[in-house]
């Protein structure tokens, strides 16, 4: 048998050249002279030498410059147009600089490059339509995201992108409707992000035609209308993000279970109204559901316990309704964020959601829930945000006997409950180690301030305003080193102010700030101890007109 000789192709090619031409190394040379501030590239970039020596420059066998990578240099200045002029260059990246200026249309319609990131500079001005004398582009990637472009979006470009593959327009200043006609010509278009721009009029029906489209986004512009049953027909869709706009309408039973290969939909504040469909239960990947500040309503639909990759459901201020006892959330093993403040939900929690161990993120508050806390929520071992606020709970000496073991517990919000119960005093309520925020505000509690506080040494914010709390302000409140917001106001509380409070390191510090995401509660320093009856002297109770809701 004979073997393969490899010995031919090992010969070296002699017809190497081997510099870059005089031609080529002018073209770099002009765009180097366009700089203001070249990053130390001069030194490298001399006339005398080879320029596929110089840094940030490739080039291929033929000593033809086939990659110019100058990401991250500091350079300023203009983007030469002699740049679109490098014969074999199939890869331009001048991303994350300082650029300004325009993009060259020469750069745009050259007839080699493949790939072209410009993306986090200060480029501005219009993109030009291409003149038809230019037949094609071989462009796949076209990145040209953070910078100040304006004026509306060239549409005949595209059909001549046969090959592109990926469009990231973001953050810049686009107006005018979504460009749409990619598909038509490249039937390889998989991701889109028009995200942040001022794009408006209706989402295009055309996007239906990308049969390969994974990504979709166009967060944050002015789009409105419905959305088109078209766009359903892109079923190769993992990742659709549409918030911040102004749609209208209802997501369809018939259309969104089309789109089986979701895996992030967002659709939170674009104003949609009516159900979350039955058929949302044929997304068997979806992992992330972002539906939060629109007019949806009724009740869950008893299918989400089907879509068992779920990690975040978001419906914040909509105006579902119904007992969440109906979906059955056993199954939902990956749930870590469940936000459902600011409905109308009914009934008590439900039992099923205490199957979901990895639950990081639980907020049910500004709802109609009762009922006990269940022992059960201490098999949430990985619970760290927990707000019940504003629901109608009761039995406060249970919730807090069940929570104070769940020792990943940094925020607990469960004001506006517990109507005229009492302050639990158990002097063995001890856990809440990592305890950083604590909300009891809004209650009518009675009782005193419990010595159990004191034990919770990692506490940056208490709220106990609006309740019925009687005697002194403890003196232990100097061992709460970390404290740096606490809100005691409208109580009933008597005795002098104890000097110690006012020297707490972090209540000196007005400027404090802290952020907790989850609950979109921010604070400024704070001490509040107004609509009390306490005696003595007050510095400087802190005027903070932003005062936490804690909800
Ligand atoms: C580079 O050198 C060549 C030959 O010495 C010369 O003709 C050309 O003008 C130079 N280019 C620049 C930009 O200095
Ligand atoms: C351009 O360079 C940056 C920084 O290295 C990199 O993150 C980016 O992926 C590159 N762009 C392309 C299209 O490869
Ligand atoms: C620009 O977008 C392309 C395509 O999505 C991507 O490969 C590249 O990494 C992006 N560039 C930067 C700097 O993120
Ligand atoms: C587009 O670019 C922005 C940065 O400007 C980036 O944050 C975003 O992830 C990119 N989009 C896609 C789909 O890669
Ligand atoms: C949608 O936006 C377009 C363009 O701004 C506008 O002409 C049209 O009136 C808007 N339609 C609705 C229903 O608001
Ligand atoms: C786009 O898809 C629709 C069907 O959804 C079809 O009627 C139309 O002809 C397609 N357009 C093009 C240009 O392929
Ligand atoms: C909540 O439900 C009640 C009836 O149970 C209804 O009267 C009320 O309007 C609903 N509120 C909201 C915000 O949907
Ligand atoms: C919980 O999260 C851990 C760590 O991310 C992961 O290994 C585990 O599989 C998750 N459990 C379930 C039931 O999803
Ligand atoms: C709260 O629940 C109690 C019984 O547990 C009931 O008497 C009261 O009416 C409820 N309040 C509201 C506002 O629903
Ligand atoms: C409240 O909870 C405590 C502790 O779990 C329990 O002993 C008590 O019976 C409960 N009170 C009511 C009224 O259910
Ligand atoms: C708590 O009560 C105060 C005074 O009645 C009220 O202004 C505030 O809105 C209440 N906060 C909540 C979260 O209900
Ligand atoms: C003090 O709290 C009560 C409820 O306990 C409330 O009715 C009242 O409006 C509050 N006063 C102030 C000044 O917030």
């Amino acid at each position: 048998m004979a073997m393969p000789s490899f010995s031919l192709a090992l010969v070296p090619l002699l017809s190497l050249s081997s510099a870059c031409t005089e031609q080529e190394k002018t073209f770099l040379l002009h765009f180097l002279t366009g700089l203001s501030q070249d990053g130390g590239l001069a030194a490298s970039w001399q006339n005398g030498t080879d320029c596929c020596t110089w840094e940030g420059i490739t080039c291929n066998e033929n000593r033809d410059v086939t990659e110019v990578y100058l990401a991250s240099r500091g350079l300023e200045g203009h983007v030469s147009p002699s740049l679109g002029s490098l014969k074999g260059m199939l890869r331009l990246n001048l991303s994350i600089n300082s650029l300004s200026g325009s993009l060259p249309l020469e750069v745009i319609s050259s007839t080699n490059i493949v790939s072209l990131d410009i993306s986090f500079n200060h480029l501005s001005g219009e993109l030009q339509e291409l003149p038809s004398s230019i037949p094609r582009l071989p462009l796949q990637v076209f990145n040209i995201s953070s910078n100040l472009f304006t004026g509306l979006f060239p549409k005949t470009t595209w059909g001549k992108s046969r090959n592109l593959v990926a469009l990231n327009a973001s953050n810049n200043r686009f107006i005018g409707w979504m460009p749409s006609s990619f598909c038509i010509s490249a039937p390889s278009f998989t991701v889109l992000d028009l995200s942040n721009n001022q794009f408006s009029g209706h989402v295009p029906s055309g996007l239906g035609n990308c049969s390969a489209l994974k990504v979709l986004k166009a967060e944050y512009n002015n789009i409105n209308g419905t959305l088109p049953d078209e766009l359903f027909d892109a079923t190769s869709l993992e990742y659709l993000s549409l918030s911040n706009n102004q749609l209208e309408g209802t997501l369809d039973d018939a259309h969104i279970n089309k789109l089986r290969n979701l895996i992030f939909l967002n659709l939170a504040m674009t104003g949609l109204s009516g159900k979350i469909p039955e058929s949302i239960g044929q997304l068997k990947r979806l992992e992330e559901l972002h539906l939060e500040h629109n007019n949806m309503s009724g009740e869950l639909p008893r299918s989400l316990r089907k879509c068992t990759s779920l990690t975040t459901i978001n419906l914040r201020r909509n105006k579902f309704q119904g007992e969440l006892a109906n979906v059955n959330f056993s199954a939902l093993s990956n749930l870590r964020t469940l936000d459902l403040y600011s409905n109308n939900f009914t009934g008590t929690i439900p039992e099923s959601i205490y199957s979901c161990s990895n639950l990081t993120v639980l907020r049910l508050s500004v709802n109609k829930f009762h009922g006990q806390l269940s022992k059960r929520i201490g098999n949430l071992k990985s619970l760290a945000y927990i707000s019940l606020t504003h629901n109608n709970f009761t039995n406060i000496t249970n919730a807090l006997h069940i929570l104070k073991s769940s020792r990943n517990i940094k925020a607990l919000l469960i004001g506006v409950n517990f109507r005229h119960e009492v302050m639990p005093q158990d002097e063995n309520m001890y856990g809440f180690e990592n305890l950083q925020v604590l909300g009891i505000h809004n209650c009518t509690l009675s009782g005193k301030l419990p010595i159990w506080l004191s034990k919770l040494t990692q506490l940056k914010m208490l709220l106990l305003s609006n309740n019925r709390l009687t005697g002194p302000i403890p003196s232990w409140i100097n061992t709460l080193h970390s404290l740096f917001y606490v809100d005691i106001s409208n109580n009933t509380l008597t005795g002098e102010i104890p000097t110690a409070l006012m020297n707490m390191p972090m209540l000196q510090k007005e400027k404090a700030y802290w952020d907790m995401k989850y609950f979109e509660l921010g604070a400024l320093a704070l001490l509040d101890l107004s609509f009390n009856n306490l005696s003595g002297e007050i510095p400087h109770s802190t005027g903070n007109l932003n005062k936490a809701h804690g909800s």
